[in-house]
């Protein structure tokens, strides 16, 4: 079985979801707590054993490339005025020189075509793809509990949650095959249903582990739903060639590309810390209390 070694993580949207905030700063920039989204994406990566890492973006995303390079000066300061704890940590999640590339989406035409615009930095090899707006959280990442299940089926890997079954209309919806350990065959992929077409309420959360002849399909591919080059129905049509299951994650996973997510997310994430867990729990309860009671005197 091939090991996957890459992992394509796209950065080119727009977030219009997102304005004013994203008119001069990438959404992938956005912070839960204290660390950009797109860091939460690369850091799974790296767990999950990936080596090197594709980011596609676009214009106005040059940011992105400045975070991830290595800023001398930061580390000079940080290293003579003695803050060693924030020296490692910043040490820590710097991918290694050359473990790190970047390509353009050069017009938004959709999922599809941001993922075909990596095909010659990944070549002909299996690879990860994270979408990093959706963001795992949980004992342990998402990717790397997909890479368990690729390790034991090999071909293409998707994860998957459950949405409340009315919501299907969001996301890309997989059929339910029969149950291997850690997880199920996928029988059929639909790119946003209405929930009366759904095969169930399994979604594609954002993470993949897909064989390299997908780009190939992706080649010829005509528009899917909403106009745009979908990702889903080139998995549909490899689906008829090779195997495909869907690794049911059992953590869970926020939209970050969505206020209400997002929002989730930093309480989430803050609560979770345990550096921050004591100073934001206390506020966010009377908080909430005194909404409700604003809500009961309504
Ligand atoms: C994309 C995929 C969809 C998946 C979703 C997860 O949709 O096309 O299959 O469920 O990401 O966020 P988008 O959110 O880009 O419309």
């Amino acid at each position: 079985m091939r090991k996957v070694r890459k992992a394509v993580i796209p950065v080119a949207g727009l977030g219009t979801r997102f304005l004013p905030a994203t008119k001069a700063m990438p959404k992938e920039m956005l912070t839960v707590v204290d660390r950009p989204v797109v860091q939460y994406a690369v850091d799974e990566a790296l767990d999950a054993g990936i080596e090197h890492i594709v980011f596609v973006t676009g214009r106005n995303k040059h940011v992105i490339e400045d975070y991830f390079d290595i800023q001398p000066e930061l580390l000079d300061t940080l290293k003579r005025t003695g803050k060693l704890e924030q020296l490692a940590s910043l040490s820590k999640m710097q991918p290694a020189a050359g473990a790190i590339s970047f390509t353009r989406q050069q017009v938004p035409h959709g999922l599809g075509h941001a993922v075909w615009c990596a095909r010659d930095i990944v070549g002909d090899e299996p690879f990860a793809l994270l979408l990093p707006d959706m963001v795992s959280f949980g004992e342990r990442g998402c990717l790397a509990g997909a890479m368990e299940l690729y390790q034991q089926t090999g071909g293409n890997v998707i994860a998957v949650e459950q949405c409340d079954p009315t919501e299907t209309h969001k996301y890309g919806i997989v059929g339910k095959g029969e149950a291997v350990r850690g997880g199920f065959a996928v029988t059929e992929m639909v790119e946003k249903p209405a929930p009366a077409a759904a095969p169930s309420n399994y979604y594609i959360n954002g993470r993949y582990i897909l064989q390299p002849e997908v780009f190939e399909l992706l080649d010829t591919q005509e528009r899917g739903a909403g106009g745009e080059i979908q990702l889903t129905d080139a998995m549909r049509r490899l689906c008829e060639s090779q195997p495909f299951h869907a690794h049911p994650y059992r953590g869970r996973t926020f939209d970050c590309g969505s206020k209400e997510g997002f929002i989730q997310a930093n309480v989430a994430f803050a609560l979770a810390r345990a550096d921050m867990r004591d100073l934001v729990l206390q506020p966010i309860a009377q908080m909430i209390a005194s909404q409700q009671r604003r809500n009961e005197a309504a």
